[in-house]
């Protein structure tokens, strides 16, 4: 147990009773604060934060969809949507961050409270429902990193629909985003399948999906990797469309997967910040949840796909153990997101300290040799 997880978070999350997203506000201000490349507070912080929390290996580097991953660990989408930091992530260890959702039109998202933590279930539920700045305004912030101090970790670009832009003119809407951002990202993500954007997630049927990544790919002149991140919650039969369009579409890969909306096998009875209980509160399920399905779509794709298609593995990692299941089972990459909430800075040296180990035990020359090793093909 580290000074996080047995002083901060009880001091947090139970003593000051913090408020999610007020907690949330405050680290991405103060990430934003130590990511000021001319002041030397700012500077020294920095450096004290990539000497105790990075850890480099070239064992772990992969060179995939024309950019150096110098470890396989990334920060999930959600967490920095408007990239106010996006500076900072490689200093806090991680191997690439994915910023946004952002969408079209800036939006404030669904009323508050929208997030709430399940400590019981290692897991939080959210409906934020894409509360961004807009796609202008992220983009004249990563303009602004590219001149100044350009991220060191590739960057992903998460693209979402506006909730004011109907269904039908979806692929409009994700297109005139990524016109404005399409030479600012690594790689880019269509996100269909957020539970928290009424409607959102029928763009995962095959036809929808199609005339957005139909405008996308028209527009893609360089040529950047262009994922889509699906939901747990499909069926293994649309499934099976996505996996076919991504090979018609010859996308990067899939991001494998979003929250849940299910609520089978919770502990949690009540929600502190409102007295509900979960199943009574409506949006995603995050974390130790939706580890085991989020594998199992990993493992399927790989075993359907024969590891031809590059996948995202995200949810419910919170040790290294559960790191090394999803990238055996055949992710190249992985995400965390609520795991960091709960595990607190440390955990992403720790992960990779636990893969560089189980490397070793099994004789392992770089991270590459494990990917699908578990996957059962
Ligand atoms: C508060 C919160 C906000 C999120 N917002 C987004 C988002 O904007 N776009 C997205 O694609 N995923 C979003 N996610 C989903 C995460 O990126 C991730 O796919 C999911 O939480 C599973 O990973 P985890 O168990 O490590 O959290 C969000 C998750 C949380 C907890």
């Amino acid at each position: 147990m580290d000074i996080y997880q047995f002083a901060i978070r009880p001091f947090l999350f139970n003593f000051l009773k913090a408020d999610p997203e007020s907690l949330h506000s405050l680290t991405i201000k103060s990430f934003n604060w130590l990511s000021q490349p001319n002041n030397q507070s700012a500077s020294w912080a920095k450096s004290r934060l990539e000497n105790s929390l990075c850890l480099h290996d070239r064992r772990l580097e992969q060179n995939l969809f024309d950019s150096t991953f110098p470890n396989p660990l990334g920060l999930s989408a959600g967490f920095d949507k408007d990239g106010i930091a996006a500076g900072i992530w490689s200093s806090l260890g991680f191997g690439f961050a994915e910023l946004g959702t952002v969408t079209f039109h800036a939006q404030p998202g669904n009323p508050r409270p929208r997030l709430f933590r399940l400590p019981q279930d290692k897991a939080a539920l959210n409906r934020m429902g894409f509360n961004n700045c807009g796609a202008e305004a992220l983009a004249a912030r990563l303009l602004q990193l590219q001149r100044t101090n350009p991220p060191s970790v590739p960057i992903g670009i998460n693209l979402g629909k506006s909730k004011i832009t109907p269904l039908q003119e979806a692929a409009i809407d994700y297109l005139n985003s990524f016109r404005l951002l399409k030479n600012l990202g690594d790689y880019f993500v269509v996100n269909v399948s957020s539970p928290n954007t009424p409607g959102l997630r029928q763009l995962q049927d095959a036809k929808m999906l199609s005339s957005i990544l139909d405008a996308l790919l028209q527009e893609n002149n360089a040529r950047k990797p262009i994922f889509v991140k699906i939901a747990p919650d499909l069926e293994w039969e649309a499934i099976l469309d996505i996996i076919s369009l991504a090979k018609t579409y010859q996308l990067a890969g899939i991001i494998a997967t979003n929250t849940t909306i299910r609520r089978d096998g919770l502990k949690t009875l009540m929600i502190s910040q409102t007295g509900n209980s979960p199943q009574d509160e409506a949006g995603g399920i995050s974390g130790a949840p939706v580890r085991e399905r989020s594998t199992e779509i990993i493992r399927y794709i790989w075993q359907q796909t024969k590891g031809e298609i590059p996948i995202i593995g995200v949810g419910g990692i919170f040790t290294s153990d559960d790191a090394w299941e999803k990238i055996t089972a055949g992710a190249s990459l992985i995400q965390v997101y609520t795991g960091w909430i709960y595990e607190g800075p440390m955990m992403v040296r720790r992960i990779l300290q636990g893969l560089l180990t189980k490397l070793e035990q099994r004789g392992f020359k770089s991270i590459s040799e494990a990917i699908g090793v578990g996957s059962g093909e």
